[in-house]
């Protein structure tokens, strides 16, 4: 039923539990399954003083892309034991609006992605990615709670 599938991974414990999910329905429908990391931009604040912090700046930057790196390694790893037709990729953007595009220029269906991520803040049901995600999405998007 499903050609192509995109799971949007944060590092937390719920998109790896949609990543798990993402990779048992690729299985089930023998789909492509792409792993994605969006590594977020610096905040304004941060950017405006891209000058005078320089160095500063560029080693956050290095630190988010190592970071994003890993995240898609273990992931890797995670899903290796499902044997699928498995790619990961790493994009620098706004993570809702990236995931989004992504899915529409690569004519995905569906994306599955975790209710909440890294977010701290507590008692909503969905973070902001995801709850942009659902609302702005070309396709059907899974959420995994
Ligand atoms: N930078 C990112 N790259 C790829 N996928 C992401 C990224 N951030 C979030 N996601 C995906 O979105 C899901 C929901 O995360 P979201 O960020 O919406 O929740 P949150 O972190 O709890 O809340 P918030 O970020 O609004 O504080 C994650 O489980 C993951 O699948
Ligand atoms: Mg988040």
């Amino acid at each position: 039923m499903y050609c192509k599938i995109l799971v949007p991974v944060d590092g937390s414990h719920r998109s790896a539990m949609a990543a798990e999910h993402a990779a048992k329905l690729a299985v089930l429908c023998k789909a492509h399954l792409t792993v994605l990391h969006v590594v977020p931009p610096l905040p304004p604040y941060v950017n405006r003083y891209e000058d005078r912090l320089g160095e500063v700046y560029r080693k956050v930057q290095e630190q988010m892309e190592e970071n994003g790196a890993e995240i898609l390694n273990r992931t890797r790893e995670e899903l290796a034991k499902y044997n699928v037709d498995l790619e990961t990729k790493a994009i620098w953007g706004n993570p809702a609006d990236e995931i989004c595009r992504e899915a529409r220029e690569g004519r995905y269906d569906p994306i599955v992605m975790g209710s909440r991520g890294l977010g701290e803040i507590r008692g909503y049901l969905m973070g902001s990615v995801s709850n942009r995600v659902v609302r702005h999405a070309s396709c059907p998007v899974l959420i995994v709670r």
